[in-house]
């Protein structure tokens, strides 16, 4: 099982792969399961500049496509800026889907990170649970 700091690690090493030709800022993301399988990301921008995609959405649909939908546990969000990366308000919402308490760990271009579990983050989300509430 991999530590948060070489979860972060990879997060990092996912920087080299981000395609950021229009903001040059590059994300990288990690994403644990609980039986130590990792899912890596980068943000993929676009000419058309809406259809970029984040690190972290990126580094979950893989996860989720390849079959890891209930296990998810950690991931990991590296930026080279000053402030920890934090996850956009559409990466929460993604992320909270699938698990509330996942936890988040943002790392800052000197290499440093914190860690919040993603409740803490995304209080009262709009979740699978509130649409099969009873109208
Ligand atoms: N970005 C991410 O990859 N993750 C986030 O949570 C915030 C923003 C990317 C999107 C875009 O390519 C660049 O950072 C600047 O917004």
């Amino acid at each position: 099982m991999l530590t948060d700091r070489e979860l972060v690690d990879l997060a990092f090493d996912m920087l080299e792969r981000a395609y950021a030709p229009y903001s040059n800022f590059p994300v990288g993301a990690a994403i644990a399961c609980a039986d130590g399988t990792v899912f890596t990301g980068c943000n993929v921008e676009n000419a058309a500049f809406g259809s970029t995609i984040c690190a972290e959405r990126t580094a979950l649909v893989k996860a989720v496509s390849e079959g890891h939908r209930d296990d998810l546990e950690r991931i990991a969000i590296a930026g080279r800026g000053q402030d920890y990366c934090w996850p956009c308000g559409a990466c929460r919402q993604m992320l909270s889907e699938f698990n509330p308490e996942l936890i988040i760990l943002a790392a800052r271009g000197d290499g440093q990170f914190v860690s919040y579990p993603l409740h803490q983050l995304f209080p009262h989300g709009f979740g699978p649970g509130t649409l099969t509430q009873e109208r």
